[in-house]
């Protein structure tokens, strides 16, 4: 098993108090290597924060985030960077691209961290990711000069620059136009069939969920 949540709660506001939100109620989730799981529900049911909760972006009130056997509870501030920054890519509901940064600067920025500087290595990935979603000719303009689809893809690609294990995805078509979420859901089923990534993607698209392996629907607080 690659990622387990087991038992998972989290809320909102100070617990015990009356403006305390419960979202995430008891839910548990496992996710084999390679499986490709959707997650669907309505618009303020958790699926944000059940990902932010299986990416380490945010801790639950209680319960366990397993990732390869370790918790992430015991994880040190260290290990959680190393964690988040080379084993998972995250596709983030709004794309949060840096806006000073060119599309070459920001999918190669996360390869930085631990190294400084990006690598031959690196730079030879980037560019083959680039062409393969069809952007490489853009590389050197900044996201307020990119089209929402463009975006979009340069995001795919910065989640997928240090060959993540496992993709977290955010509705990640939902900003698009129908051929442009059709692209990019393509992309996605491909990619991540040849790197072998695990995939949880939250997704209203019928159909990007019909290509996933497994749909949940996330609904007072647990998935069925
Ligand atoms: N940082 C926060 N502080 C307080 N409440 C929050 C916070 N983040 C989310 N919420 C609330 O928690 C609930 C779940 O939010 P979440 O963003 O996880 O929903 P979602 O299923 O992703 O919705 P959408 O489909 O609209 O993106 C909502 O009621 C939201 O208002
Ligand atoms: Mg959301």
């Amino acid at each position: 098993m690659l990622l387990q949540l087991n038992k998972i709660f989290k809320g909102y506001g100070d617990k015990g108090s009356s403006n305390y939100h419960p979202v995430i109620k008891g839910l548990s989730l496992s996710v084999e290597e390679g499986e490709k799981v959707a997650i669907a529900g309505p618009s303020g049911s958790g699926k944000t924060t059940l990902l932010n909760i299986a990416g380490a972006l945010d801790k639950p009130d209680s319960g366990e985030v397993v990732f390869k056997g370790n918790e992430l509870q015991d994880y040190s501030p260290k290990q959680l960077a190393m964690f988040r920054n080379s084993e998972l890519g995250f596709i983030f509901q709004m794309h949060h691209l840096l806006p000073q940064c060119t599309l070459w600067e920001n999918v190669l920025l996360p390869t930085i961290p631990f190294k400084k500087k990006a690598n031959k290595v690196d730079i030879e990935w980037a560019g083959h990711l680039l062409k393969r979603v069809g952007i490489w000719e853009q590389r050197h303009r900044k996201p307020s000069e990119l089209s929402g689809g463009e975006c979009q893809r340069t995001a795919v690609v910065r989640a997928l620059i240090n060959r993540p294990q496992l993709l977290l995805a955010d509705e990640p078509t939902g900003a698009l136009d129908e051929e442009n979420a059709e692209n990019l859901t393509e992309l996605l089923i491909s990619l991540s069939n040849e790197e072998a990534v695990t995939m949880i993607v939250v997704t209203h698209s019928q159909a990007l969920a019909g290509k996933m392996d497994k749909v949940y629907y996330l609904k007072n607080g647990v998935l069925s």
